[in-house]
């Protein structure tokens, strides 16, 4: 497990947990996630990622063992206590977006925890700008586009400003500028010491924006690690069923023949090869 220096902002103990009576999901996952880290959280279908992501925020309390958000038991703390520091972005936006424009389903949340108009207005103001949806603002966003809803649904949850992040499959569904589009509004918040938590099944984009990953197999924690060694294990990543991004596995035919390490982007390809086969 990486060291993680100073308090967690989410630590789960030893977690179990079951759906109802059903059998157990989640068996025994142990993780301190720091704050201002970027994380990937993978594994095949299945393998408990939504499942665990909504233990992280409380809107799944553990059966057995533990999970703090900033030192507090979810178990003791009602969701919306736990959500303020703990956001998270759920996988299809129509089921997080109620509101009849934009601009009110981005004022939901800071209303609800009491925020002056004035503040409100700021914070939402502030969201619309950040993912590039002033334009829309007294929109429906039932009439948007798929990537636009996914891009309110996301500035809903950033307006309340919570410490971390957690986004369940995000990019799914977008072509790949948009997926870049808003995969860079994230590496931007995180920039300014946001945690994220990122779910995905794009290994690429895994490589490109996180730094530490998780790997998830039936309910059990695979690998944790810098995603630089996570993503270089690619027997550990075959006995989960996931492939490394094409760029890394072409690395790693040229090691010993013009390139030294994994490369994790086509940026960092040129700029290593070039370098390095002279
Ligand atoms: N509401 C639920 N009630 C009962 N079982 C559930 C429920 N949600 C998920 N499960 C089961 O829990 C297990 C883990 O599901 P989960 O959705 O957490 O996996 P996942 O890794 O997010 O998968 P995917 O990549 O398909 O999103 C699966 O066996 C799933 O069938
Ligand atoms: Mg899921």
């Amino acid at each position: 497990m990486p060291i993680v220096t100073g308090m967690p902002i989410i630590e789960a103990r030893d977690v179990f947990f079951g759906y109802d009576d059903g059998p157990a999901i989640l068996k025994g996952v142990s993780a301190a996630i720091g704050e201002g880290e970027f994380i990937g959280l993978i594994g095949q279908n299945g393998s408990g990622k939504t499942t665990l992501a909504k233990n992280f925020n409380g809107l799944l309390k553990p059966t057995s063992g533990v999970v703090r958000v900033n030192g507090r038991d979810t178990k003791t703390h009602s969701i919306p206590v736990i959500a303020r520091t703990v956001g998270f972005v759920f996988q299809n936006p129509d089921h997080q977006i109620f509101c009849s424009t934009v601009r009110e389903e981005l004022a939901f949340g800071p209303v609800n925890m009491g925020k002056s108009p004035e503040t409100t207005r700021e914070l939402v103001q502030d969201a619309m700008e950040r993912f590039k949806i002033e334009k829309y603002a007294d929109f429906p966003p039932a009439i948007l586009g798929f990537g636009l809803r996914r891009k309110v649904s996301l500035a809903a949850v950033y307006a309340m400003r919570p410490r971390v992040m957690i986004l369940d499959e995000p990019v799914t569904g977008l072509d790949w500028k948009s997926a870049m589009e808003l995969m860079e509004a994230l590496a931007n918040l995180n920039r300014f010491g946001h945690t994220i938590i990122l779910i995905t099944h794009d290994m690429r984009v895994i490589a490109e924006f996180t730094r530490r990953c998780i790997v998830l197999r039936e309910g059990g924690i695979a690998a944790d690690g810098p995603t630089r060694e996570v993503l270089a294990d690619f027997d550990m990543l075959e006995k989960n069923r996931l492939r490394p991004p094409e760029i890394v596995q072409l690395s790693d035919k040229l090691i010993g023949r013009g390139l030294k390490e994994h490369v994790f982007s086509a940026g960092e390809f040129l700029e290593k090869y070039r370098r390095e086969a002279g």
